[in-house]
């Protein structure tokens, strides 16, 4: 027998065996068993409408039988590119700036990263613009997996086996703003960039401590770098707003994001850029913007993403989020009261609960999924980002079957 074909993702290549997903409703997944599973992960931190939501599927067919695919390159535009990024901008917090579209978020971090060296080089011109090329990266940060991306994660495990990565990063520490100060104070007028997740997600679910988005704002300020935050978890109302730069009230220059913008049904990312980046961009009409993806703006994908934008909207699921958040944290408090947990971290809908020492995530995990409950166990923690239309029974099915796992 050959080897199966598939080669899977953040997996041992000589694994063999799988479980077999074949449909999806709501906020459960059926495998080709027939077991029932409740998302509590939203496949990849992604699908905030929930599964099997027939207006997207509606919407993505009306526009393939229109117009299915067309490239965005000079002079090529359409309709549903150019409204997703209107609807994206207003709903942002640079209603006065322009969207870039591409297909998942490793591009959109590639992108943003470009085009944080890019503004340094045409802003300030010739040689001091070529020397501003650091890119500070943010310890536990996970930004995808294309070599920009690669480069920039704060996770070594990650980094390490593929050879060369890009030159000219520093990283910072995590939660320490003092960190991000030294690099500054050492290099300040060589700093292209800050990359970070408001809220890091996929390194352990920790919101921001105190002061350090602000911090990391301050510092681009007074040195001429731009801050980028990378949304692709957060943004979509993950946080209880559309992005969390709304909800930590700290404005970056460039917004990334993904996942939720489609809910997945559709591969779509791209960059939110600030009018103050946009002007550089724009002042010399006769530079061309080297940059572009086959798919950017793709119709179809983008029809996803106003009818997904749609169901937020309507459902009133940014608000929700925070009403989930309020149910998790009371049922997960009480799971550190009954010592079951040593405490937790997160907001609104996306959550990591931490373990006592020596207890096995992938474990727990496991146990949880032969009891129809899918979470991430990652070293000693477990994540939860539910489908923002998840209902309280599910959710405390969810805090049960993790407390019975876990004890
Ligand atoms: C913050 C962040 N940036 C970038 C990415 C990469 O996105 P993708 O897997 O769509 O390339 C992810 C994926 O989880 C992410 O969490």
């Amino acid at each position: 027998m050959p080897t199966p074909a598939l080669l899977h993702s953040f997996g041992p290549p000589a694994k063999e065996s799988y479980r077999k997903l074949v449909r999806a409703d709501g906020v459960r997944v059926y495998d080709d068993a027939g077991k029932a599973y409740i998302d509590a992960m939203a496949s990849l931190w992604y699908c905030q409408v929930g599964h099997g939501r027939h207006e997207i599927v509606d919407a993505v067919s009306a526009q393939m039988s229109e117009l299915a695919t067309y490239n965005t390159f000079d002079p090529w535009t359409n309709g549903p590119a150019e409204e997703t990024a209107d609807r994206i901008r207003s709903l942002s917090p640079f209603p006065d700036g322009r969207v870039f579209l591409c297909c998942s978020g490793s591009e959109s971090v590639d992108t943003a990263l470009k085009i944080g060296r890019l503004v340094a080089r045409l802003r300030d011109g010739g040689g001091a613009g070529e020397d501003r090329q650091i890119i500070v990266r943010r310890d536990r940060g996970y930004h995808g997996v294309n070599f920009g991306g690669t480069t920039a994660q704060g996770l070594p495990l990650n980094r390490d086996g593929w050879g060369d990565l890009v030159p000219h990063f520093q990283e910072m520490d995590g939660d320490d703003i003092e960190s991000a100060a030294r690099i500054f104070a050492e290099h300040g007028e060589k700093v292209a960039a800050v990359i970070c997740e408001p809220l890091q997600g996929a390194g352990g679910v920790f919101p921001p401590s105190d002061g350090y988005l602000e911090g990391l704002r301050k510092l681009c300020d007074d040195h001429g770098a731009l801050l980028i935050f990378d949304e692709v978890i957060t943004g979509f109302g993950r946080t209880g707003e559309w992005f969390a730069s709304q909800t930590y009230n700290v404005t970056p220059d460039l917004i990334t994001f993904a996942k939720g913008v489609t809910s997945g049904y559709q591969p779509l990312g791209g960059v939110i850029c600030s009018r103050r980046v946009c002007d550089v961009l724009e002042a010399d009409p006769a530079f061309l913007f080297r940059h572009g993806y086959t798919y950017s703006g793709h119709p179809a994908a983008c029809a996803a993403a106003l009818a997904n934008i749609d169901i937020i909207e309507n459902e009133g699921l940014v608000a929700r989020t925070n009403h989930i958040g309020d149910r998790i944290a009371t049922g997960l408090d009480a799971l550190v009261a009954d010592g079951i947990l040593s405490g937790y971290r997160g907001i609104a809908g996306v959550w990591a609960a931490t373990l006592p020492e020596g207890t096995d995530a992938i474990a727990v995990r496991d146990t949880m999924l032969d009891d129809g409950v899918i979470v991430r166990g990652v070293a000693d923690w477990i994540a939860m980002c539910p489908p923002l239309v998840i209902d309280d029974a599910d959710i405390d099915q969810v805090i049960d079957s993790l407390a019975d796992a876990a004890r």
